[in-house]
Parts: C-alpha cells; sequence; structure tokens
C-alpha cells in the first residue's frame, strides 16, 4: 500500500504548470509552481513544519504547549495542520483586511484567531506584530513562531522548493520571480538556485504600499511609502529578517487592481 503517514508528508512536491493564456505575447517558457496543492493550500505549509520541527529540536517548544504567530492566514493554516498532528494549540493574530473565509477556516480546524486593526504602525500595541508578542509573553507554555525573523523559515525553502525547482526545470531556470512577505521563499529559493548557477535572477514582486523596492534600490527605509492596500500575504511595512536583499536582483510592484482583476481573453 502507499499512503502518508501523516498530511504533514503530503507537503510539497507541487506541480510546475506552464502558463499559456497571461504569456501568449512573451516568447518564454513561463511556469507556475502551483502551491496551492499543498494540504493547508499554500506555500506556507513548507516552512511553518519546519519551524515548529526545528523549535521542538532547540526545545523552545515543549509537549501540550500553544504556537502563538501573527499570520496572514497562510501560515496559520500550515501551523494548524501541525499542530493537529502534533497535539499543540493554536492562536493566530491577525488583521481585519484578511478574507473572513481564512479566518473560518482557522477556526474549523481548531485554532483561536485574534483579529487585530491593519492600518496602525507595526509598533503600536494594537498592531498584530505587537499583539502576537503580547499573547505570546502572557500565554504559559507558549512560543511566539515569528515567522519575519524566524531563520527555518528560509531554510525550509532552501531545503525544499528551491531543491525541487532547481530538478523540476532541469537546471534551465534563467528567473525565479515570486511574492515576497516574509522573505522566506524568495530568500531560500534565491540562495539555493544561485549557488547553483549565480546567472539565475531573482526578482520580487511588492506591493504599493510597502517598503521593499524603494529600501532594495537605495537603502532608505521611507515612511511615506506605508498605506493600507487590499493585496493579501505580500509587501510588508517593517523589513523581516528573512528578506535577504543581497540575493535579489529587482523588485516589481503591483497595485491592488493587477492582483484583483481578470484578464479578459
Ligand atoms: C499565499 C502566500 N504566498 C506567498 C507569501 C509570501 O511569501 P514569503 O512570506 O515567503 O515571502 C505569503 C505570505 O503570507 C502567502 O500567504
Amino acid at each position: 500500500m502507499k499512503y502518508a503517514s501523516t498530511i504533514l508528508d503530503t507537503i510539497g512536491n507541487t506541480p510546475l504548470v506552464k502558463l499559456n493564456t497571461i504569456t501568449k505575447d512573451i516568447d518564454a517558457l513561463v511556469l507556475a509552481k502551483v502551491e496551492s496543492f499543498n494540504p493547508g493550500n499554500s506555500v506556507k505549509d513548507r516552512m511553518a513544519v519546519k519551524m515548529i520541527e526545528d523549535a521542538e529540536a532547540s526545545g523552545l517548544l515543549k509537549t501540550g504547549g500553544t504556537i502563538v504567530e501573527g499570520t496572514s492566514g497562510n501560515t496559520g493554516m500550515g501551523l494548524a495542520l501541525a499542530a493537529i498532528v502534533k497535539g499543540y494549540k493554536l492562536i493566530c493574530i491577525s488583521t481585519d483586511k484578511q478574507s473572513k473565509e481564512k479566518f473560518d477556516l482557522l477556526r474549523a480546524v481548531g485554532a483561536e484567531v485574534i483579529i487585530c486593526p491593519t492600518d496602525v504602525a507595526a509598533e503600536d500595541p494594537k498592531s498584530y506584530y505587537s499583539t502576537a508578542a503580547r499573547v505570546a509573553k502572557e500565554t504559559p507554555n507558549s512560543w511566539h513562531v515569528n515567522q519575519y525573523d524566524n531563520p527555518s523559515n528560509a531554510i525550509a525553502h532552501y531545503e525544499s522548493t528551491g531543491p525541487e525547482i532547481w530538478e523540476q526545470t532541469d537546471g534551465k531556470i534563467t528567473h525565479f520571480v515570486v511574492g515576497v512577505g516574509t522573505g522566506g521563499t524568495i530568500s531560500g529559493v534565491g540562495k539555493f538556485l544561485k549557488e547553483k548557477n549565480p546567472n539565475i535572477k531573482i526578482w520580487g514582486i511588492d506591493t504599493y504600499g510597502s517598503v521593499f523596492k524603494k529600501y532594495h534600490e537605495t537603502g532608505i527605509f521611507d515612511t511615506n511609502e506605508i498605506y493600507p492596500y487590499v493585496t493579501e500575504g505580500i509587501g510588508e511595512d517593517i523589513l523581516p529578517k528573512n528578506v535577504d536583499f543581497s540575493i535579489i536582483d529587482h523588485f516589481e510592484k503591483v497595485t491592488d487592481k493587477d492582483a484583483a482583476v481578470l484578464l479578459e481573453s
């Protein structure tokens, strides 16, 4: 019989699918790695499990403990799957701009969800960053994941997503283009691919309302760049330690409209 021992063993090895319609005027083979095939429906399953397993190994996360994390929802779903399998409680701190369906799903799989306002500064005690840190401090036997600065995040992508892309493209990949939130995906995959072939270009997708592109190009953290936007999961008003700006060749900014409007065929 061929079966996975737990749902966590089904994470990764997602398909690469050729994009046809959106790329019809482009003279290049463009492939999408469809991370929604992961059991929690996003790329975040990979790093969620890695962060938990590394915290178990280092003793930060103990038996019967509570995992606390600020998440737009997708890391939360990865953490929730691992929490069920491994027997932990989970508290997710999120913002009021994320879709209601994400919160419903997290609650359905047993997580407690605390919702914070989106349009407050990261340092504000009401922000989701501050709330996650406070809840972790107040909850006994808890561990604050901190996907932004937790090195296991980028390492997960260095160990799984990067090698998968290299093998699936037979080493022929020339450009890796990816959304940047915590930076774990771009930094881990980018490091792996550049070690294999330093000529591969690593391009990050940033949002208007986020600080990444300007910081990358000028070294200036410009608070004037920060304003609320609807797109979920990418762009930031902080500089997470997981964004390795040195391996990123270019940032492209996208609007909410780019993300939300269907292309006319
Ligand atoms: C679905 C999804 N894709 C990509 C990202 C961004 O990836 P990373 O945090 O590795 O930069 C996020 C971040 O929340 C996400 O939810």
